[in-house]
């Protein structure tokens, strides 16, 4: 059938409407008349599955990639650039507005790089000795010769995993490279005997979780500060959009002068260690023994005498906080659990920094938030070009509730 799409959702599917009902459908941009057909129905939405475009968007374009329309990694290869920046500048109004009735003009314009070759890290699956990644929402392997969303190092790797692949029964590899793609980390994860032509071109080489290379780490940076990363930690994976993010969090701990700050959630202590030089001390949190080992290891690479680890929950020890200035928050996708939360309204920090990569979470978190904290601003970024992913900086600052009032 042949149907108008009036909008992108927030995964960046085209929305139609099929006898009243919403309906679903990926690969198509807003405005365009397309031929569908319908592949799913729900109680309350359809899936459709584009069939022919009838007039195309003038923000339409050809992907890059051939498999991008089927591989699991891309979802806006087919929108112009701007176009994309555009979309997710909008969507984190909108979703905004939705939830917390936040004016428009409190979210700043959204700031972006590179939109090809951005990524630090990937994860391949391997099967029947096929390097590649899993077809959308499915267990199908797509192969794959070149990615455009990695960096170059990471491609020019490939035709000697291949042999590397050919001569093992490996299930997956992961493989990191530094800022600066000087240098690469590689884990195979399988029955894995023959490696020896990967020891020439890698740095740090683990198979399963035994390290073969002398080093196991490697030194990456970000603006002015140094990480030391193992494969297990947790790392920005936009190679140059990362700095532009962690300044904005720098300026706002800048503008005041806090005396003791919370870095929750810390990784291995990128944020915390990108700004301690304006802060009295900082404490950081997160329960991956393997971040909190590299943190430990970057303070001191960065000099850093005013900060301390905390390897934990951080709904386990939150409570024992107080007296704290200010916190900064960037939780995994599922946001903030409702104890943290409370907790923090408790502590009561003058100034709540949200780092987020989910906008649905961020906005239900801000909207508790909201009763005690003025949003100041919140600040898009563009982390995951050709994807519907964006990701978000929200200051907030204490609000003076006037006693006399009460
Ligand atoms: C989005 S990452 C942020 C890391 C770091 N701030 C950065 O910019 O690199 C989220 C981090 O939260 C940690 N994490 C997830 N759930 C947690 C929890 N309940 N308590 C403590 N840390 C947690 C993960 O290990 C991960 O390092």
């Amino acid at each position: 059938m042949e149907v108008k799409i009036t909008k992108l959702d927030n995964f960046g599917r085209g929305i139609a409407y099929v006898n009243n009902k919403i309906c679903f459908i990926p690969n198509t941009l807003q405005d365009e008349v397309v031929n569908i057909e319908i592949i799913a129905e729900k109680k309350k939405y359809l899936e459709g599955r584009l069939l022919s475009i009838k007039d195309a968007s003038l923000e339409r374009q050809k992907p890059k990639c051939p498999l991008a329309s089927i591989c699991g990694g891309c979802d806006l290869q087919h929108l112009s650039f701007s176009a994309e920046n555009d979309f997710k500048q909008e969507k984190v109004k909108a979703i905004l507005h939705k939830f917390l009735n936040l004016p428009a003009s409190k979210v700043q314009d959204i700031i972006f790089s590179s939109d090809y070759n951005y990524r630090n890290k990937v994860t391949f699956h391997v099967q029947n000795k096929q390097i590649g990644f899993y077809e959308k929402n499915t267990n199908t392997l797509i192969e794959i010769d070149h990615c455009f969303l990695l960096a170059e190092k990471i491609n020019n790797l490939l035709p000697i995993l291949k042999q590397v692949v050919f001569k093992n029964n490996i299930e997956e590899i992961i493989i990191r490279v530094t800022n600066d793609e000087g240098q690469v980390m590689v884990k195979l994860i399988g029955d894995v005997t023959t490696y020896q032509e990967l020891l020439t071109v890698v740095d740090v080489l683990y198979i399963n979780e035994k390290i073969v290379t002398p080093k196991t780490t490697f030194i990456t940076t970000i603006g002015p500060k140094k990480y030391s990363l193992s494969i297990a930690s947790f790392f920005q994976i936009n190679k140059t959009l990362t700095k532009n993010l962690y300044d904005t969090v720098k300026e706002e701990i800048m503008k005041a002068n806090y005396s003791k700050v919370l870095d929750l959630y810390c990784g291995t202590g990128s944020i915390g260690l990108y700004l301690n030089d304006y802060v009295q001390e900082l404490i950081g949190i997160d329960y991956l023994e393997s971040n909190i080992k590299d943190a430990n290891y970057n303070k001191d690479l960065n000099n850093a005498h005013n900060v301390t680890y905390l390897c934990a929950k951080v709904e386990d020890v939150i409570t024992s906080f107080q007296n704290i200035d200010a916190i900064i928050v960037d939780p995994p996708r599922k946001g903030l659990d409702s104890k943290s939360k409370s907790t923090i309204v408790n502590i009561a920090p003058q100034k709540i920094i949200y780092v987020s990569c989910d906008l649905l979470t961020l906005a239900r978190d801000l909207a508790f938030f909201q009763d005690k904290y003025e949003i100041d601003f919140v600040k898009p970024f563009n982390m995951f070009p050709k994807t519907y992913h964006v990701e978000c900086i929200c200051s907030l600052t204490k609000k003076i509730i006037d006693k006399e009032l009460l």
